[in-house]
């Protein structure tokens, strides 16, 4: 409905964030593949608004290079120094041109479990209340430093009053604020013109327009989060592990009503842009970033850490770390298998164990059992390459491409010294180093011939434990023991 779509959604993250004890700006940490702030965007994008306003202050040049990269139709504006919430917003108005008919919804940069749908429920309760100011607030079990709700008898919103700024009895109060509201757009910058700082922290609070608004006889309201949890902001570090933890729980939850098993949801991690389909097993012990997809029937885990990777439908992926690679249906990977960028298995083929694959297209049916690395590759189908093998790719300055076709039969302990081509169905002898391409039905071997020097130990040891064994073997008859 574009009625209740607002003219502006306002994030305010401006602020320092000095409890993370961190570097990095406290919007700027992430929870399940994506930022805080970046989190609070796309619940503000749920709601459509006509404009965008990211507050920033603290680290801005970071801040500002990090929304451009997430969302590049956002605006910013600058609040140089950190003169509270009120100042923040005001700061927000005068980049968008001053006043704004319609609504205009504010928001904290760091409050990710946010969700888009408390927010519509937010703005439609504002507009049809037709209120001038409604603020989202939660019943919490420990209000210590949040502003309160304080009411009137009739249970109507009187004022916000902040935990620095209350009284006793206004301390025992449980419902707070959330820092979320919605406003009427003129009558809020009206307000912030006569918001004061005659406070504990001498800042112009954002609450005191609700107390504004409300003395110059406009409708102020309040909408209760369904979920208190939801309003959380994130000051330190152990609250970011809990809200990670309850994002976290809320993805496989969705995850399981759709289909998917997930054997042990407390050591499985999944980002927010992670997607599954029906009857995907998820093994204890892994953790599935970006764009990761887990087909129909597939198996990953345990202990796999898998990053914008597509496992096909009914493969099965077990104790690997991969990036950026596609596993094809029914086909196998690890236990023990890292798969790097570039990684393409086909149809039921195998990369087995200690394998490691970059740039490499494996064709279906294709296997990799043991022990080797395939790095900038292409290898047809049904071929099997040997255990031990390495693609030299690097000859210390370029890197170059093996070709491998379709049915080889590769021999264990094969170097391939890249650029070198093995033809359809040719064979190789183990411990070659196949520096010459190999025609096509051909055996190549490439490796010295083996001498045997008889009775050097003898010769050369004599009386050791090894000469006296043999000794003793040259006695035993044949076929013996
Ligand atoms: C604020 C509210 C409080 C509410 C709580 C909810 C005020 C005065 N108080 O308190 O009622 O219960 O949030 O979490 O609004 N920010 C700026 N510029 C500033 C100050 C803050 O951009 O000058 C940003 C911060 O980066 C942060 C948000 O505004 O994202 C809230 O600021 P914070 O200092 O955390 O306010 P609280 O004291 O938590
Ligand atoms: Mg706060």
């Amino acid at each position: 409905m574009s009625s209740s779509r607002p003219a502006a959604v306002v994030v305010l993250a401006a602020g320092e964030g000095t409890r993370m004890k961190s570097a990095t700006p406290k919007v700027l940490h992430d929870i399940c593949g994506r930022s805080l702030v970046g989190h609070v965007l796309a619940a503000a994008r749920e709601l459509d608004p006509e404009n965008l306003v990211v507050v920033v202050g603290h680290a801005r040049e970071k801040v500002v290079g990090h929304l451009a990269e997430i969302d590049p139709g956002v605006r910013t504006a600058v609040q140089a120094e950190q003169n509270g919430t009120g100042h923040a917003v005001r700061m927000a108005l005068e980049e968008l041109g001053g006043g704004l008919d319609g609504t205009v919804v504010v928001v904290c940069g760091d409050t990710p479990l946010l969700s888009g749908d408390t927010l519509r429920a937010l703005a439609s309760a504002h507009g049809t209340d037709g209120n001038a100011v409604t603020v989202l607030t939660a019943e919490v079990p420990d209000a210590t430093g949040y502003g309160r709700i304080v009411r009137d008898a009739s249970g109507a919103v009187t004022a916000i009053v902040e935990h620095k700024d209350a009284s006793d009895s206004q301390r025992a109060i449980r419902e707070i604020n959330s820092g979320v509201f919605a406003f009427d757009g003129r009558l809020l910058a009206d307000a912030l013109g006569k918001v004061r700082t005659d406070n504990s922290q001498g800042e112009e609070y954002l609450t005191d327009v609700l107390g504004i608004l409300r003395e110059a006889g406009h409708r102020v309201g309040a909408a209760v989060a369904a979920d208190h949890r939801e309003i959380a902001g994130i000051n330190n570090r152990v609250q970011l592990a809990e809200a990670r933890r309850i994002l976290n729980d809320r993805l496989l939850t969705r995850a399981m009503l759709a289909g998917v098993s997930v054997v042990d949801p407390a050591t499985t991690w999944v980002d927010v842009t992670v997607t599954f389909e029906q009857d995907a097993i998820v093994l204890p012990g892994t953790q599935l970033q970006g764009a990761t997809h887990v087909a129909e029937g597939a198996e990953v885990g345990p202990n796999c850490r898998l990053k914008d990777t597509r496992v096909g439908a009914g493969a099965r992926v077990d104790n690997t770390v991969a990036d950026t690679a596609e596993v094809g249906p029914e086909a196998k990977v690890g236990p023990f298998a890292y798969l790097r960028p570039g990684t393409r298995i086909g149809v039921k083929a195998k990369v087995g164990t200690y394998v490691e694959t970059k740039n490499a297209t494996i064709g279906e049916g294709t296997k990799i059992p043991h022990l080797s690395y395939v790095g900038d590759a292409t290898i047809g189908e049904y071929s099997n390459i040997g255990a031990a093998s390495v693609f030299v790719n690097y000859d210390g300055q370029d890197k170059h491409h093996t070709t491998i076709g379709s049915h080889c039969r590769t021999g264990s302990d094969n170097m391939f010294v890249a650029p070198v081509t093995v033809g359809d169905g040719a064979y190789t002898a183990a411990g070659s180093v196949i520096t010459k391409d190999v025609p096509p039905g051909s055996l190549a071997v490439a490796r010295g011939q083996q001498r045997n020097i008889e009775g050097w130990v003898a010769r050369k040891r004599p009386g050791s434990a090894a000469a006296k064994a043999a000794e003793t073997a040259s006695r035993e008859p044949d076929g013996e023991g």
